[in-house]
């Protein structure tokens, strides 16, 4: 059996991430693949249990390099329990944000490092990567005015407006110096129009 594709949204707070993972999974189950949808810092219950304690409290409440390897730990649960073994079964994996934002938000915005950050990456995924990732670009101020939080999970939300341009830089970074496999997608349109590049960028990459 042919091993499942992984595809990952990663964006800033509000560039509609979680809406476009579900209308990408619509249109690939038209299209005859299985698929599943997950998110990061999250996915499996043990993970789910370490994103409570990175989105809620004060936005101080971890050092950075805690933050950066809390959420390495939550994403070696979800690989190793969840993602990997949909792709193994030849099951698609969506996911709502992956290792590109612990390098945005954690490596860059935060200030942890490039280095150190990649060198975590390296040592704990080695070579297990998306096979494409697609950066929703929306600028910052109107993704915060999007993004309605409820239930506590506000602590990202309130690392104000220069946290948030830096993560945008970082992101748009990463699509640069990757071009093989990320694809930046403007993000500031309506749904319509964005769930269109989505699936233009999708159907190119499998030549579905
Ligand atoms: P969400 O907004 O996609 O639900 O993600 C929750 C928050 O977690 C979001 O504000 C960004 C943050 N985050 C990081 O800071 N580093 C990471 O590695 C991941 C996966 C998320």
């Amino acid at each position: 059996m042919n091993r499942g594709r992984f595809l990952t949204l990663e964006g800033g707070e509000g560039s509609g991430k979680t809406t476009h993972a579900h209308l990408l999974r619509e249109s690939l189950e038209r299209a005859g693949i299985e698929v599943i949808v997950t998110r990061e810092p999250g996915g499996t219950p043990r993970a789910e249990d370490i994103r409570s304690l990175l989105v809620s409290g004060e936005p101080g409440r971890w050092q950075p390099l805690t933050e950066a390897l809390l959420h390495f730990a939550a994403r070696a649960e979800h690989v190793a329990l969840s993602i990997r073994p949909a792709l193994e079964r030849g099951v698609w994996v969506i996911c709502d944000r992956f290792a590109d934002s612990t390098m945005a938000y954690q490596g860059v915005a935060m200030g942890v490092g490039r280095e150190k950050v990649e060198a975590l990456a390296a040592a704990m995924l080695e070579d297990f990567a998306p096979d494409l990732t697609l950066v929703l670009d929306v600028p910052e101020a109107e993704g915060l005015a999007r993004e309605d939080r409820n239930g506590g999970e506000d602590r990202y939300g309130q690392m104000g407006p220069e946290f948030h341009a830096k993560v945008r830089e970082a992101f748009r970074d990463i699509a640069g110096r990757e071009p093989g496999r990320c694809v930046l997608v403007d993000s500031s349109g309506s749904i319509e129009e964005v769930r269109d590049l989505i699936w233009a960028a999708v159907a190119r990459k499998f030549s579905l």
